[in-house]
């Protein structure tokens, strides 16, 4: 795991889009991306730059339960605006989170990985270790899923939320075997509040308990982290 310690999201930003240009000038062909405030100045450098998407696929992480595209707090929605309504890509893969039918919903998620294996996947972590919303105590064998999300979570989402009672408790999120699978994963976390969660996914044990500490056991993993979320390293 290599990991370069920048000074502010803005760096690590100019830094995700270096690697995902050399990704693509290298033949990357399929995206997996994610969203939170983490990769949000890694996608203003990406849409301010001549980069084209319009052979690429992307194919996100997670969506919440309950949420459509036109919801606000929806990740679709989130990706539209931050990407996809400036940067056309040939095809916009995210999990349905209104399907009627999650089990279902979560199979055909799967299919279209199969389809379209990934070959740069970009990752935030969450205060706990999460990763995409693999959340503690996870399986490593698991696909895409339905999650019940944890408190922690729930609480620190709330602040994307007018209230925390609005924040949905449940998601379909790409599984841990998933987002192992992807060729190259970069890993982004910025503040105090990712520290505790750095220093046991990049130092700690392997384990369940921290799904991201899970990254140790592969190659081609880059943590970008600002000098707060590195201090504990
Ligand atoms: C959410 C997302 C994750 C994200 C994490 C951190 O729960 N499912 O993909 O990495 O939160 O969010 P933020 O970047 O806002 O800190």
């Amino acid at each position: 795991m290599k990991v370069i310690t920048v000074k502010n999201q803005l760096e690590g930003g100019k830094i995700g889009y270096q690697l995902l240009k050399e990704a693509m000038e290298n033949g990357a062909k399929v995206l997996g991306l994610a969203t939170g405030s983490t990769p949000v100045e890694f996608y203003n450098q990406v849409v301010n730059s001549n980069l084209d998407f319009s052979e690429m696929t992307s194919v996100n992480l997670d969506e919440y339960v309950g949420l459509d595209g036109s919801n606000d707090q929806s990740y679709r929605y989130f990706m539209n605006k931050h990407l996809f309504d400036e940067k056309p890509f040939k095809e916009n893969f995210l999990p349905n989170g209104k399907a009627a039918d999650l089990d279902a919903e979560t199979k055909h998620y799967d299919e279209i990985i199969v389809a379209h294996p990934i070959d740069w996947q970009i990752l935030g972590i969450g205060q706990n270790g999460h990763i995409g919303f693999n959340e503690p105590g996870t399986s490593t064998d698991i696909t895409t899923h339905v999650v019940d999300l944890t408190e922690s979570t729930i609480k620190a989402n709330a602040r994307f939320f007018e209230n925390e009672n609005d924040v949905p408790r449940q998601a379909i999120s790409m599984g841990l075997a998933t987002i192992m699978k992807s060729k190259q994963i970069v890993l982004m976390a910025y503040g105090k509040e990712k520290a505790e969660a750095v220093k046991g996914m990049v130092e700690g044990k392997v384990t369940i308990d921290l799904p991201a500490s899970i990254l140790q056991t592969r190659e081609n993993v880059t943590v970008i982290a600002d000098e707060d979320a590195a201090s504990l390293l």
